[in-house]
């Protein structure tokens, strides 16, 4: 279960699979899609190639890489005859978990022995589906974001029968194909939805309490600490407030909503501790042992840089008014899991 993957294949072509397999198509990598039957998985395929050449005209990707598409990626006729040779699988198949079980034991019936198997699942534990995989030493989570095609991250989860050659491969390979994975534990909805989801459930509460509209809640996310998150994680904006000011935000809050904004023992301790973060040049993060100067600095380049590219966004601010001739729409939003 080692060694570079020169072919791949993803199990359900839809929204999340189809830019998974377009990806690893644009990366060098053959990459063969397999939908529910051959003329599916030709249809997709050919839609896939459309978009790139779309995005190509828009200016979203190289002409070049468009092509490295169109000779990677490979419509599948079905799970049992179409991954010979395949080193990685992917399986995007719906999220219902008697669906995710029977493909993963067809898939892990036709695979190769050593091909590693991995569930782009949102949500379901890896534990859980590993168990109808035949060589769950080879299973994992790899949870993509959407759009699939251009965001970076991917959620590695191996489970406890997970062998470490696994992680390492589907680390290589993630890589291998421009994407930046994490390994993270195999807990109920991992990292970012978790995150996500504890986010939207607050939001959720402020309309419901009816504290602001649900246009007033996204405003104001946007324009505050939704600008930080792209250069920097919770710990480091914390870090950089002040570990002290944050366990005070916190007493305030806990007082007023309940335990669910209850500090933790990592806070009181470095609070404690006196390492109060990038004032005190200890923090939780490395960033706050760095000279506080340069990390302003480095954080203005980069505030600069994401008004510029915001402006610069054409009609990024007519999304917030609901055009006139507006029609029913059943596109997928891009912001969800
Ligand atoms: N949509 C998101 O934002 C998002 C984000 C991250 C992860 N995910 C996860 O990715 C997975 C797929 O989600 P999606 O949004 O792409 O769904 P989707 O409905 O767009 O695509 C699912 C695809 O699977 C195909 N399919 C169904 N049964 C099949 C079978 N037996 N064999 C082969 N193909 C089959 C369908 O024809 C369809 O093309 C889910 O587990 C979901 O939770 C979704």
């Amino acid at each position: 279960m080692t060694g570079s993957i020169t072919r791949a294949a993803v199990v359900g072509g839809g929204y999340m699979g189809g830019g998974i397999a377009a990806t690893i198509a644009g990366a060098g990598v053959p990459c063969v899609l397999i939908d529910i039957d051959a003329a599916t998985s030709q249809r997709r395929v050919g839609e896939l190639l459309a978009e790139s050449r779309d995005w190509v005209d828009k200016g979203l990707l190289d002409a070049a890489e468009a092509e490295v598409v169109a000779e990677n990626l490979i419509a599948g006729v079905s799970i049992d005859e179409s991954l010979a040779g395949v080193g990685f699988i992917i399986e995007a198949v719906p999220e219902v978990l008697e669906l995710k079980h029977s493909t993963l034991a067809r898939v892990s019936a036709a695979a190769h022995p050593q091909a590693i198997i991995a569930s782009n699942t949102s949500t379901l534990p890896i534990g859980t589906l590993a168990e109808s995989v035949t060589g769950p030493e080879r299973f994992l989570g790899c949870h993509w974001m959407n759009p699939s095609r251009l965001i970076p991250g991917v959620e590695i989860i191996p489970s406890d029968r997970t062998v470490e050659s696994a992680t390492a491969t589907a680390t290589d390979f993630h890589r291998q194909v421009g994407k930046r994975p994490t390994t993270i534990s195999d807990v109920p909805a991992f990292i970012a939805n978790r995150l996500q989801h504890a986010l939207f459930a607050e939001a959720l509460k402020l309309v419901d309490e009816g504290v602001a509209t649900p246009e007033v809640v996204d405003e104001v996310s946007r324009n505050s600490f939704g600008y930080r998150l792209a250069a920097f994680g919770p710990f480091e904006v914390a870090d950089m407030a002040g570990l002290d000011v944050y366990q005070a935000c916190l007493q305030t809050e806990s007082g007023a909503y309940g335990d669910r904004f209850a500090s933790t023992p990592l806070l009181e301790e470095r609070v404690d501790a006196g390492d109060l973060g990038l004032k005190s040049g200890n923090g939780i993060t490395p960033l706050a042992s760095h000279d506080p100067q340069r990390v302003s600095a480095i954080r203005n380049q980069y505030f600069r840089g994401l008004t510029a590219l915001l402006d610069s966004i054409e009609g990024l601010e007519d999304l917030r008014s609901t055009p006139a001739d507006s029609v029913p729409t059943t596109a997928k939003d891009d912001t969800s899991a």
